[in-house]
């Protein structure tokens, strides 16, 4: 019997059980045209209120998945990604591509453009002169095999019914629903071709879960979902309640990734990217726990073996590798910079991250659309983070840039993202893993 779109509906409205048969089917009509936008709104809503069981969830995910074309490698490789839900300063993926890599595991990473306040990996690379960031799948996979890593703008031939459905949920008010982001998010780390993920969820005023416990139930689904298709998986719940690292910008986290995988960067970056590198050595079956993993990447930090691996990734993929010398002198600089100051001696109690990656697209460090253009050399440094001392007439945060008009935008969003008190405490980055 032919595929009913109204049946499919009625179904789930009231409240029943989807065959793998007619998620495939409901794949193909989204794909073909066959099913019309409403139809899949209507759907989208009535999960929204119903649910989807795991059996669904897996079938409706593996559908996704299969939408268009996947990479896959030889077990042996010992492929790992990792993703992260998304924050302000986030230039983890930056340090733990090539430091996951110098440490032995192969990482296949497959990243989307920055959106709304969060930045995207790919534009931040794309401030290094003559990087591309979207190779063609055979130079990937060869790339992958060579150096044991690349990194690749995502392709529209990759999970596109996934592109769909998220265009439709997101003008529908159905994205914030945890199966749903589930499903997107692992379809798209299926694509991939890698045999183990690790989920950084973040929690925050930066981040996609505002708070800790949407969060846990997020990388619980996550990690749920990803066993379904034998991939191991783990997830870390770490914290965006202020943004990461000293410096929030494109150009400028790429030199900040260069100074952690210099064995140097701020303290938070570098635990963090440990942390993680450890979860992906522990999964790629490299390191016997995520402790080991850790240790393991903290010597490759330190003994420049991650810092030439990066240099491996930007040659590969065209760009100028003298960057790792020279930052300041290759990388695009704002010509301007105005300094924030504090009008009372104190402890910074409260810096919020959303604000500061709301700034910086204001100052054309991120896009509202996706065909906007960048200013990569747009950059908001942070002097001070929760828990510092700050003085009276001491500055607080930097904003380079190069455009007066968004320089008076972007001062609008910090007025109250930041609070100076008598004591605070130094936050907890990283609040619990999921296996
Ligand atoms: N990120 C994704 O990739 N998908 C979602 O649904 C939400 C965040």
């Amino acid at each position: 019997m032919s595929f009913n779109m109204i049946d499919f509906i009625e179904k789930k409205r009231d409240g029943g059980r989807h065959t793998k048969a007619e998620f495939d089917e409901l794949i193909r009509g989204v794909m073909d045209g066959s099913v019309p936008d409403y139809q899949t709104a209507a759907w989208l809503m009535a999960v929204y209120f119903r649910g989807l069981d795991g059996g669904e969830l897996t079938h409706y995910t593996d559908a996704l998945a299969k939408s268009g074309e996947t990479y896959s490698y030889p077990p042996e490789m010992r492929v790992v990604d990792k993703h992260s839900t998304g924050g302000v300063g986030d230039k983890t993926t930056l340090v733990l591509l090539p430091l996951a890599a110098a440490c032995g595991a192969h990482v296949s990473k497959l990243s989307g453009p920055g959106l709304g306040f969060t930045g995207g990996t790919v534009d931040k690379l794309e401030s290094i002169p003559g990087m591309r960031m979207h190779l063609e799948p055979d130079e990937f996979i060869s790339q992958m095999k060579k150096i044991g890593c690349a990194i690749s703008g995502h392709s529209r031939l990759l999970a596109p019914a996934e592109g769909k459905f998220y265009a439709l949920r997101d003008v529908t008010a159905t994205v914030s629903m945890v199966q749903l982001i589930a499903a997107s998010i692992v379809s798209k780390k299926l694509v991939g071709g890698a045999s183990g993920f690790v989920f950084d969820v973040k929690y925050g005023s930066g981040a996609f879960m505002d708070t800790e416990d949407k969060a846990r139930e997020l990388a619980r689904e996550l990690v749920a979902l990803s066993k379904k298709f034998d991939r191991k998986s783990v997830a870390a719940i770490t914290s965006m309640e202020q943004p990461l690292g000293e410096w929030v910008g494109n150009a400028a986290e790429v030199c900040e990734a260069i100074e952690v995988l210099s064995g140097r960067g701020p303290a938070d970056t570098r635990e963090l990217c440990a942390a993680l590198c450890g979860l992906m050595l522990e999964v790629a079956g490299i390191a016997k726990d995520r402790e080991e993993g850790a240790e393991l990447a903290k010597k490759a930090l330190d003994d420049g073996r991650a810092l030439a691996k990066f240099g491996e990734v930007i040659t590969a993929q065209g760009g100028d590798a003298e960057v790792l010398r020279r930052p300041l002198e290759i990388l695009p600089r704002a010509k301007k910079i105005f300094e924030i100051k504090s009008d009372a001696d104190g402890v910074l109690s409260e810096l919020r991250a959303r604000p500061v990656g709301e700034a910086l697209r204001a100052l054309g460090g991120g896009r509202m659309k996706l065909d906007d253009k960048i200013d990569h050399a747009a950059a908001i440094r942070l002097k001070a983070k929760t828990g510092d001392a700050v003085r009276k007439g001491g500055t607080v945060m930097e904003l380079h840039y190069n455009d007066e008009a968004k320089l008076a935008e972007a001062l609008k969003y910090l007025d109250g993202c930041w609070k100076v008190s008598e004591t605070a405490e130094k936050p907890k980055l990283i609040a619990d893993y999921i296996y």
